[in-house]
């Protein structure tokens, strides 16, 4: 409805235009043009990894309305094996948050990345033009120099695809890739975490790589443990020769810049904030921030929001129709909705717990157009289901199982094809 009377506003500001024979409509009116019709452009399908032994990729298309059609999914092995990270301290394979990790799966242009961190490998598939569901491995899973891979980064303008490992090899390893596959893996950034194959988590681990809005800067946000007074941090690595064409290919700076912003220890997930440098970022300590970034890569913090009654503020998608950030809580099964100016809580928390059957939270989450995407893999006696929230009514509109395409507690990631 908000949309549509958007764009109804912009299509009587041309007429309005034409009529009166101005050259061209006001520049504010241009920008608000391009926003509002980003805003409602609904997503074609989301994409989750099973991480099971045998990793698949689950796609699922998303109707005109913005609701998932779940009987039109599919699902496709990546190659490569899934394992599940295990509670500190535990030999109790973790789940949900099987792998303490945003971004287990990524897409750029018309490809998607999963990691296989049973395998240590990452791999290509391509999208389908026509279907969004039907996809096909590129090439071969890379192996990677490193160990128990958790997330994915991909940059469609360098073609360049990240990988943060967190096992006992931890750190972020790149690689080129094309239309045949992915290239030759580079050397480990490594991290020194301490951490074990598999990791013990969800503290002391990597948590997200993700590429800057303008793909000039590779980030990596990695947990601390403030029990043991192990903070966490931010490091920031450089693309460099991403202005030569014909003899030296783009590529990630080997070394890069470390940041602690403070009143942050256990950052989490992330979004860039459009039209800025800024970072929205969770940290599962306390809720939300605003990270502003300097030229040199590091990060100050601009704005901290403590989401009351939280357990674990992990994840975050940006919503497009509401530019503000919606945060999921593993263990709280609600959304809670944050300015991308200063990180404070828009709004009561989003209760889902009304029409969840039982949820006992929500993990990764993504959003297009009017609506958000918010994945609870279930605890093993729950199902995996996804619920769609319209954002800018912030009711929901559909709560669905996701068993029936082979997604279970172990399932993680989202990415979303707009
Ligand atoms: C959305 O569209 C689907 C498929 O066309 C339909 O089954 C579903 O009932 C619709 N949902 C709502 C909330 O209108
Ligand atoms: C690394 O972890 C082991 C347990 O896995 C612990 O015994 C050791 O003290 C840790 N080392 C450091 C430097 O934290
Ligand atoms: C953490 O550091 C603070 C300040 O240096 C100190 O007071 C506290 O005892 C430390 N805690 C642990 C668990 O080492
Ligand atoms: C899973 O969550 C449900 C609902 O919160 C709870 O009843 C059940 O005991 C949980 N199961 C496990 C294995 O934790």
């Amino acid at each position: 409805m908000h949309c549509y009377s958007k764009l109804s506003l912009l299509a009587l500001a041309s007429v309005a235009s034409v009529a009166s024979a101005r050259p061209s409509a006001p520049a504010h009116l241009d920008t608000r043009g391009s926003s509002s019709t980003a805003a409602c452009t609904t997503g074609k399908a989301i994409y989750i990894t099973s991480n099971t032994a045998q990793n698949a990729v689950v796609a699922v298309p998303i109707a005109q309305n913005g609701s998932l059609a779940v009987g039109e999914g599919s699902s496709t092995s990546t190659g490569g094996t899934g394992a599940s990270g295990v509670a500190a301290g535990t030999s109790n394979a973790a789940g949900p948050d099987s792998i303490f990790s945003q971004s287990a799966i990524a897409i750029a242009g018309s490809y998607l990345f999963a990691v296989n961190p049973g395998s240590n490998t990452v791999s290509m598939l391509a999208i389908d033009a026509k279907d969004a569901t039907k996809l096909t491995v590129v090439g071969k899973p890379a192996t990677l120099p490193g160990e128990f891979p958790n997330t994915v980064a991909a940059s469609d303008k360098y073609k360049i695809v990240c990988v943060g490992l967190t096992g006992a090899t931890a750190g972020v390893a790149c690689a080129p890739y094309s239309t045949s596959g992915i290239g030759a893996v580079d050397a480990l950034r490594p991290f020194d975490l301490n951490q074990t194959t598999p990791p013990g988590g969800p503290l002391n681990t990597v948590s997200q790589v993700f590429f800057s809005g303008d793909q000039t800067t590779l980030f990596a946000t990695v947990k601390g443990d403030p029990t043991v007074n192990n903070t966490g941090f931010l490091a920031a690595f450089p693309l460099e020769n991403t202005r030569s064409s014909c003899h030296v290919a783009p590529s990630v700076a080997a070394s890069g810049v470390i940041s602690s912003p403070s009143g942050t220890a256990v950052l989490f997930g992330t979004e860039p904030i459009s039209g800025s440098t800024n970072l929205f970022v969770t940290d599962a300590s306390f809720g939300g921030a605003v990270l502003s970034i300097d030229a040199s890569g590091k990060a100050t913090t601009v704005g901290k929001g403590v989401v009351a009654g939280q357990a674990a503020t992990c994840w975050v998608a940006i919503s497009p129709a509401t530019n503000t950030a919606f945060v999921t809580d593993a263990g709280v099964d609600r959304l809670v909705e944050m300015s991308l100016t200063d990180a404070s809580i828009q709004g009561t928390p989003i209760d889902l717990t009304a029409v969840s059957a039982g949820d006992p939270g929500l993990t990764d989450i993504r959003a297009a157009g009017s609506f958000v995407y918010a994945l609870s893999p279930g605890n093993g006696t729950t199902d995996a289901s996804v619920v769609v929230v319209n954002a800018l009514t912030r009711q929901p509109v559909q709560h669905v199982s996701v068993a029936g395409l082979g997604l279970s507690k172990s399932a993680q990631g989202m990415a979303i094809l707009v």
